[in-house]
């Protein structure tokens, strides 16, 4: 399948699966009086949101040899954790933007106070999701859950996203100090994705491994073009406000590099990124994808 299709069926059916465990989770909610709170958690989760690393975790664990079946409970969680995410890095006290994945932003929507319930329900639901799955064995959920919460924790993503506000008022930030900023804000969760996937196909730890590391060379890539994309295009295309990163004094590949070396260091970490997908079978749409998301213009 020509992998802009690839991509969209992946979307859909992720789209699909975590809609309709919200359903299964607000079925419970009994005499709780909490709509307002499932409303701000489908606004976030609901069409607009690119889906790559849902993508990810499907097709690393196709690559294993694993069916999608395998894969939905983690995708699920995965984009739920992304998108609690998203919501944290909107709120005034962080990016304060307004407009996220074509709409107004969760707390424009429903207020700061839901905005970050929302969120810190989407970081408990994606356990909920996975601790259901049947189609995985006991030691997969475990390992699973292990890699999701730590990539995400105080060592991935979330360190990641305080060191990025440290940046606003530091005087001077290196690019190695920016590099470890974005392995952790962006690469934490694009590394376990990708090596989610491989545990849910039954792969390998040396398929594992491989896996972390051409996530981490993707989220590099993909955070230098993201930064990119701020200065360059328009927010009717990103469906994010641009010019956001210079608002917040933030430190970027664009501000230490400038737009071309950072393009280049972009196609650099693709580079290291195709080679380690050597230990694969079916590697074509992952290829692809890899190129793609290089040239993003969204
Ligand atoms: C945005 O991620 C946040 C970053 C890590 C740069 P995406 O660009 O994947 O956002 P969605 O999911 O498509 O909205
Ligand atoms: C955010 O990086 C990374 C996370 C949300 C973890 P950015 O702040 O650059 O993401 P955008 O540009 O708002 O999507
Ligand atoms: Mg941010
Ligand atoms: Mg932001
Ligand atoms: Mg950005």
């Amino acid at each position: 399948m020509e992998t802009k299709k690839q991509l969209a069926a992946y979307a859909e059916r992720i789209e699909e699966y975590m809609l309709r465990k919200v359903a299964e989770m607000e079925q419970k909610s009994g005499t709780m009086e909490i709509g307002q709170l499932y409303a701000a958690m489908r606004h976030s989760l609901s069409a607009g949101g690119k889906r790559i690393r849902p993508a990810l975790i499907y097709a690393f664990c196709e690559a294993c040899g694993g069916t999608q079946e395998l894969a939905d409970a983690a995708a699920c969680a995965m984009e739920m954790t992304h998108t609690s995410s998203l919501i944290f890095d909107d709120l005034p006290a962080m990016d304060n933007d307004d407009l996220r994945r074509g709409k107004p932003s969760c707390h424009k929507a429903y207020g700061e106070a839901t905005a970050i319930l929302a969120g810190a329900a989407l970081i408990c639901a994606p356990i909920t999701v996975l601790c259901g799955e049947k189609l995985l064995t006991p030691e997969q959920q475990i390992s699973i859950i292990m890699t999701l919460t730590d990539r995400e924790g105080v060592n991935g993503m979330i360190g990641g996203q305080l060191m990025d506000m440290q940046f606003e008022t530091q005087e001077t930030v290196t690019p190695e100090e920016l590099e470890t900023m974005c392995l952790g804000k962006t690469g934490a969760l694009m590394r376990a994705s990708c090596e989610i996937g491989c545990i849910c196909g039954g792969g390998t730890q040396e398929q594992i491994t491989a896996a972390g590391k051409y996530g981490q060379y993707v989220g590099l890539a993909f955070q230098i073009i993201d930064d990119i994309l701020d200065v360059t295009s328009t927010a009717e295309q990103l469906g994010k406000p641009i010019g956001s990163d210079a608002e917040e004094n933030k430190t970027t590949f664009v501000t230490l590099l400038g737009i071309e070396k950072a393009n280049q260091k972009a196609s650099e970490l693709t580079a290291l990124a195709h080679r380690q997908l050597d230990l694969f079978a079916n590697t074509d749409f992952l290829h692809a994808l890899t190129d793609a998301l290089l040239v993003r213009v969204q």
